[in-house]
């Protein structure tokens, strides 16, 4: 018998949740032009739209938020969190920054001349906009198998280093900025890179006078991965693999939304001195003094403990553990999501859920919409409203991947709420024929899957009831609003 496994935390605080009917949520999508960033949270129970910035943090976080320095330079929690990225990291320099596109907004402008190539293991929204800002262009160089949703290849979010070659030779390492390296791949479902393929790949620009800028948002989760899943490592520390994937690369940008439990927060790590003192010349430009960048005392006590919680054992594999436990259910009800299972999020394949909707009525739009009618649960579309248009073409891209991700924010959520989660994402698979398909009606200029608006193609709902039947189970906790249980 396989016993129970239980979140290794017990709940301090509460807040509570909002329980809608299905009425009231019909009304709020249409409203929000069928854009789930377009909700209010109030109106939203279960909220997996993401796990940046929505982490609960520790009591200890807590603590030492009351001893933040608010001194305007050289505050004391500024050096608290200099220390902690260097212990961690490893790297010699840490500029502030107020979130991690910040930090890639400072990098990109110094590191990018245009016309440059910046080859990377498939792109992060915020990441490849500030590197075309810079007038560099984006290539894709990860492995084939993090396209294909059903392809179980543990470590989808490696580089090719054929490709990588490829691109090296038919530009020449002048005209290739940096390798962009992303740890567990956002945009592919959460998926790891080996250690081995990231010392290969840094080896490889290396030799050819390429610098690596890695961006470590979820470097820890890879780290709990590569412990797992490659020999070598099971016995090694999280916090000394994190600083050996570190030691192969010339910096990082990071969010510290996600992986260090903040809920604002970033840095640009750098090891070159003079790069460092222009990032923090920049710094001072757009974010605020080099010792805050953007943040306030109390948050950067916040990530310098929690930067430490991140290389935890335990509760890394509670993150982990949590996602897992949410992806084997839909696996196991027949879903087609992302396999395997990722680091932060299940990755519902909207593509294969909802054959009748073409790509370019959304598919994963209107899946994110039709589970928000169904149950509020808010999910992220990472599909082709994501992607945008090719930036030199104007072109709709249309990339491999049409995914809806049901993002775990860290320590917020119990197994339970994963349960009525999962049976929304069942009930709505078994009646995946009512959802309807979307058409754009506003499309901002960048970064449009943030601020567009749509309207169903065909009626005026983008779930339509089921014909001929009463209707589908709601859940429980709607049914017994203002009831005794
Ligand atoms: N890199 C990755 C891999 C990210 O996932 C994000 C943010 C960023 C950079 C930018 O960081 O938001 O602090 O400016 N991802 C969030 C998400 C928005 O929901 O996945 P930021």
């Amino acid at each position: 018998m396989r016993r129970s496994w239980a979140e290794p935390y017990r709940i301090k605080m509460v807040e509570s949740l909002r329980i809608t009917s299905r009425a009231e949520r019909e009304q709020a999508i249409s409203e929000a032009g069928f854009n789930t960033f377009l909700l209010r949270s109030e109106d939203v129970t279960i909220d997996l739209l993401t796990d940046s910035g929505t982490g609960a943090m520790s009591d200890r976080q807590w603590a030492a938020m009351m001893m933040g320095d608010e001194a305007y330079a050289g505050s004391r929690s500024f050096y608290r969190f200099e220390q902690a990225v260097r212990d961690h990291y490893g790297y010699r320099h840490v500029i502030p920054t107020h979130q991690g596109r910040a930090a890639e907004h400072i990098l990109s402008r110094l590191c990018i001349r245009p016309g440059q190539v910046v080859p990377g293991n498939m792109y992060f929204t915020t990441t490849r906009l500030h590197q075309e800002l810079a007038g560099g262009r984006f290539v894709d160089v990860i492995v084939d198998e993090a396209h294909d949703p059903d392809s179980e290849f543990p470590f989808k979010g490696n580089v090719d280093l054929a490709k990588l070659q490829r691109v090296i030779d038919e530009h020449g390492p002048s005209n290739i900025a940096y390798l962009s390296l992303e740890t567990n791949v956002n945009m592919a479902g959460g998926q790891p890179c080996s250690m081995e393929n990231i010392r290969a790949a840094t080896e490889l620009c290396h030799r050819h006078g390429i610098a690596v800028y890695l961006d470590a948002t979820r470097a820890a989760e890879n780290c709990f991965f590569i412990k797992r899943l490659e020999s070598g490592h099971q016995d090694t520390a999280l916090a000394d693999i994190l600083l050996e994937i570190c030691s192969c690369t010339d910096g990082c940008t990071m969010s510290a939304k996600k992986d260090c439990f903040a809920n604002i927060g970033g840095f640009l790590a750098l090891n070159d001195d003079s790069l460092a003192e222009e990032a923090g010349n920049l710094c001072v430009v757009y974010e605020g003094l080099h010792t805050y960048g953007g943040m306030t005392g109390r948050d950067m006590e916040a990530i310098a403990v929690g930067i430490a919680e991140s290389v935890d054992e335990e509760t890394i594999r509670a993150r982990v553990g949590q996602v897992q436990y949410l992806g084997r259910k839909l696996i196991e009800a027949g879903v087609p999501i992302v396999k395997p299972i990722g680091g932060h999020g299940v990755f519902i394949d909207a593509a294969t859920f909802l054959p009748h909707i073409p790509r370019g009525q959304y598919p994963a739009q209107a899946l994110a919409a039709a589970l928000y009618v169904d149950s509020g649960v808010r999910a992220m579309e990472r599909g082709a409203v994501s992607a945008g248009r090719d930036h030199v073409t104007g072109q709709e891209v249309f990339p491999p991947l049409e995914l809806v991700r049901l993002t775990i924010p860290h320590r917020v959520y119990t197994q339970a709420h994963l349960d009525v989660t999962a049976e929304s994402v069942i009930v709505l698979y078994e009646e995946r024929e009512n959802i309807v398909g979307l058409r754009m009606t506003h499309e901002p200029r960048h970064l449009r899957f943030f601020q567009a608006r749509f309207e169903p193609a065909n009626c005026g709902a983008v779930l339509r009831r089921p014909a001929g039947r009463a209707g589908r189970p709601v859940p429980e906790w709607e049914l017994s609003r203002g009831a005794w249980i």
